[in-house]
């Protein structure tokens, strides 16, 4: 049977680095695109560590049409997984213009790229911040959609500009909804690896253990949930990479797009978050309750039964061990990937 080739755009980014590896695990050939924009390209090196083999990588934005055309023909690339793309909600209040060019703008170029080198098959890397966050939980993928903010309606618009797509031509979508990830490859050689200040919790609280940071401020403890501080569905990178390979492989019982959770169906606190983290770092970690962050929601997870039924895929990683793998990244890597631009 022909070894499908795989492209992988973001491919030095959190997700797509974990997602490279679970590939490569099942004997994909992979060709990477990033402009390393937002990522180092010391991921190159670790992949190629990792994967104990080569790795076709060029440096290149996807808004360069032409260029990831040539590419996708070059590499006689079979499928694509869409991973580029900015994911700060903070930032994309403050600068809309560069949220829509990169995630809207560089998806519609690569799909022109796509039609152009007759690659038909797609995993766009969407988000559960498509949900109107009023919806109740578990969200199912029938959940009403409402983005409150410039991410989320990136994601929201490249979604059905995919669907559109595959509707009137041989393109075959899904589009992977995902809820919070956290932690590590095990081998602490890849993670999560914030430019500036985390946004996220989990690498903001594994860098106050590390001493990075003084404590951690809890966005507010009067939600209302059983501890008071908001819940989420925590998914292990390591879960949501083997959840792209699950996709992948379910793209032949696709007529058009589908939209598809990634999560693990469980609702975990802040709080519980925070236990879990000093588990795993053997110590205290200091925190201060500050006021609600803007946009939050109370209760946020998934209802994980599609996955599970149309991909034959469910998360079995926890969130302790996140936690541990998180920490191990974090202690190999206490300033993140080694900065190669010179
Ligand atoms: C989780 C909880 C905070 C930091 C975001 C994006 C979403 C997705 C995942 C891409 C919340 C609390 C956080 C801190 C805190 N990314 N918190 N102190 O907001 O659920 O989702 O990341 O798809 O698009 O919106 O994740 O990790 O920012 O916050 O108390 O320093 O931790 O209030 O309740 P969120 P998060």
């Amino acid at each position: 049977m022909h070894t499908q080739t795989v492209a992988l755009t973001g491919a030095t980014g959190y997700i797509a680095s974990h997602v490279v590896v679970a590939l490569a695990e099942q004997g994909y050939n992979l060709v990477g695109f990033d402009n390393l924009s937002n990522s180092s390209a010391a991921v190159v090196e670790r992949l190629e560590q990792l994967i104990d083999g080569p790795f076709a990588f060029h440096k290149v934005d996807i808004r360069d049409t032409a260029t990831i055309a040539e590419a996708l023909q070059q590499h006689q690339v079979d499928a694509v997984i869409h991973l580029a793309g900015l994911k700060a909600v903070g930032e994309s209040v403050d600068d809309p213009l560069r949220y829509y060019d990169n995630n809207v703008a560089g998806s519609l170029s690569l799909l022109t790229a796509m039609r152009d080198a007759c690659v038909n098959q797609l995993v766009f890397s969407s988000s559960a911040t498509v949900y109107d966050p009023d919806q109740p939980s578990p969200l199912t993928e029938t959940s009403q959609l409402g983005p409150i903010n410039p991410y989320g309606r990136t994601k929201y618009v490249v979604e059905r500009l995919i669907d559109d797509v595959a509707a009137t031509s041989d393109l075959r979508a899904i589009n992977l909804r995902y809820f919070n990830p956290v932690g590590a490859h095990p081998s602490g050689l890849i993670g999560e690896d914030p430019v500036g200040t985390p946004n996220n919790l989990m690498p903001f609280i594994m860098q106050v253990a590390s001493g990075q940071r003084d404590e951690l401020s809890i966005f507010g403890n009067d939600y209302d949930t059983p501890d008071g501080t908001c819940i989420r569905d925590y998914i292990h990178v390591t879960d949501l990479a083997n959840g792209h390979v699950a996709a992948l492989n379910a793209l032949a019982t696709v007529t058009t797009s589908e939209a598809i959770n990634l999560g693990t169906g469980t609702g975990t606190s802040v709080l519980d978050v925070l236990r879990a983290a000093e588990q795993a770092v053997d110590r205290p970690i200091p925190t201060r309750v500050v006021e609600r962050r803007a946009g939050d929601g109370a209760v946020s997870f998934a209802d994980p039964a599609l996955a599970a039924d149309r991909l034959n895929w469910q998360a079995d990683l926890t969130v302790a061990q996140a936690c541990v793998d998180h920490w191990r990244w974090q202690r190999q890597n206490p300033t993140g990937y080694p900065d190669l631009s010179g």
